[in-house]
């Protein structure tokens, strides 16, 4: 892991944007664009797994912004395979209605629907599907959901595999009658139909264990199942291309496999990557930043030259240029964008108009407070999950505002409050990003190795925001200095961050210049929670006189980010979007 882009696309010529909005086919499902929205646990449904207006909103709001097929979120076949609190139902017909209601939510905006049929197996609780965990075999599966419990699921008898196959029709043909075009089979990740697959999770020696042919045979028995009892409905397969860690399955087995899926009836095959055992670790399935652009496109291709079905890419092809580029060079027929589509729902209505895009970081914060029991939340868009509480309908209006600040804060509030205000951006220093400019010699941003091209494409995305926007960005300037630079603002937005407690602020910057943080033994301390928190949230203080300063002007102040409340970037974007928007969700 090096943060260097994907090998396959190193090349320097520009790829044509045009080929992301050509028309495509998934089976018998005509797509409007080469873009998939992948399947991405919300916890957004009830308790029960009913659907609610939330998950409403939130699918609505990811079709609405153009995106060709969505992808609902994993949802188990079986009761038993319920994987997370929450989670989507599709295992009975009481589930019907809502799943009609959401189907029909994606379809009145534009957008293809499907739906992902996935098993825990192993990989879940008795305290989470309130049934004893089932898997290939009776080993040890390390859960995590809230917190780290190592449950030993029931292997699965011959009788129990050929229910649980049954079980995935069932749920097949429910989808169709909920109104879905397709529903992929879920047999990537470390969840059953993969720890069929695995050799290091399935020990059997009966007609599902061994062999390579033998460890696929579930998982063709469901595809073939799925397309005998609904042969009209799209059936996508999603499997890893390598489950990256030395006893999982390798990227020659998922080659085979998926020549064998096509053969037994699907329709695309969406390559995906990672295991809850790789190594280095669970964090690969959703590739963080460190991974670079595009880690799974090679898988894709090898399968793409072998398969005579569309095939599907993902994992960190947020990039426009990178999107493009995987169709372009024949790694994909289609693209799938999880995260970006959570730092900016509107990335294929703003890419096919040439406007510019919220970049996803690849920080990881979604899933990670996922996994740990919370709502889905994005940590650059905190709309995301919250789609009902912002409605974007407050904020200032026609006023002129003099932003003092271009970090993460003030460079997303600008963004926002120029549509529909004179914004003046100013930043002391001679380019944006605040922060954000330093924080890759950091051990850590959020659980992730932080990587400065991720932040430097962050930033310039925001600038792209502002400059659409309209808002005037004049680096290298301090009103502080010259506080009539201020005269004639309606509004002051202070965005200028912290300041740090106890003159720490020239041995914080040596540290991170020396480099000396990513290593031991200070790396340690500054990877420790405790350390981090004291950091964040103690180490730091407002800057008082700064504030009083501008009160003195007398026109409305308002305070954002590190500059209201030392903190992490999380609650000071948010912070941003809220004043610009006017809402407190
Ligand atoms: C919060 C979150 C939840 C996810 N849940 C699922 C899931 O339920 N099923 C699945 O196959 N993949 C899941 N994924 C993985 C995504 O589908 C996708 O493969 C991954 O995020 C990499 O693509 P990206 O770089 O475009 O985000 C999830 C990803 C995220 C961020
Ligand atoms: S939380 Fe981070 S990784 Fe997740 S979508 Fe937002 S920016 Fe991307």
């Amino acid at each position: 892991m090096n943060g260097e882009p994907a090998v396959l696309l190193q090349g320097d010529k520009k790829a044509g944007r045009a080929l992301l909005f050509e028309p495509g086919r998934i089976g018998g499902v005509r797509l409007p664009n080469r873009v998939v929205m992948p399947s991405m646990t919300t916890r957004a449904a009830d308790p029960d797994g009913f659907v609610t207006e939330g998950s409403l909103a939130y699918y609505r709001a990811r079709a609405v912004g153009g995106v060709g097929l969505v992808t609902v979120e994993m949802a188990s076949p079986e009761k038993a395979g319920r994987h997370r609190f929450n989670e989507l139902g599709i295992y009975d017909d009481r589930f019907l209605p809502g799943l009609k209601r959401l189907a029909a939510a994606i379809h009145d905006a534009g957008a293809k629907a499907a739906i992902q049929l996935g098993h825990g197996g192993g990989h879940t609780r008795r305290d989470i599907c309130g049934e004893d965990p089932v898997a290939p075999s009776a080993i040890p599966h390390p859960v995590f959901e809230g917190h780290l419990e190592t449950i030993i699921p029931q292997e699965m008898s011959p009788a129990r595999i050929t229910e649980c196959v049954s079980a995935f029709a069932a749920a097949f043909a429910r989808a169709a009658d909920a109104g879905f075009d397709a529903a992929e089979i879920h047999a990537a990740h470390g969840y059953l139909v993969s720890q069929f697959l695995c050799p290091a999770e399935n020990r059997r020696d009966d007609d599902y264990g061994g062999s390579l042919e033998n460890r696929a045979r579930f998982a063709l028995e469901i595809v073939r199942a799925c397309k005998e009892r609904r042969p009209e409905m799209a059936l996508i397969f999603r499997l890893n291309g390598d489950d990256y860690f030395p006893a999982g399955m390798p990227a020659e087995e998922a080659l085979q496999v998926s020549v064998w899926a096509a053969a037994a009836g699907a329709d695309a095959i969406h390559v995906t990557g990672g295991h809850y055992r790789s190594q280095p670790s669970a964090a690969v399935m959703i590739p963080p930043m460190d991974m670079g652009y595009g880690p799974f496109l090679k898988f894709a291709k090898m399968i793409r030259e072998a398969v005579p079905v569309p095939v599907i890419a993902v994992g960190r092809l947020g990039d426009p240029e990178v999107a493009a580029r995987a169709l372009e060079e024949g790694c994909a027929d289609f693209v799938a964008l999880g995260r970006p589509l959570l730092a900016d729902p509107d990335w294929v209505a703003k890419v096919g108009s040439g406007k510019p895009i919220r970049t996803c970081l690849g920080c990881n914060t979604c899933v990670d407070e996922m996994r740990a029991g919370h709502p889905l939340h994005c940590l650059v868009n905190p709309t995301t999950g919250r789609e009902q509480g912002y409605q974007d309908d407050g904020g200032p209006r026609n006023e002129r505002i003099a932003v003092i600040g271009a970090g993460p804060a003030g460079l997303t509030y600008a963004g926002l409050a120029g549509t529909r205000n004179q914004v003046t951006l100013f930043e002391r220093t001679p380019s944006a990003g605040g922060s954000f400019n330093r924080v890759s010699a950091a051990p850590l941003f959020q659980n992730v190795r932080p990587e400065a091209y991720s932040f430097a494409a962050f930033i310039r995305s925001l600038e792209e925001i502002c400059d659409q926007s309209g808002v005037e960005r004049r680096y290298g300037v301090n009103p502080l200095k010259d506080l009539a630079q201020l005269a004639g603002y309606d509004r002051i937005v202070v965005a200028s961050g912290a300041t740090y407690r106890w003159g720490l602020g020239g041995l914080v910057s040596g540290l991170l210049a020396s480099g000396l943080l990513r290593k031991t033994p200070l790396r340690q301390l500054a990877e420790s929670e405790r350390f981090r928190h004291w950091f964040y949230y103690k180490a730091r203080r407002r800057q008082e006189s700064l504030l009083s300063t501008v009160r003195k002007l007398g026109v409305t102040v308002e305070v954002i980010g590190d500059a209201k409340s030392p903190g992490k970037s999380k609650e000071a974007i948010r912070n941003a979007f809220e004043a610009a928007l006017g809402v407190s969700a």
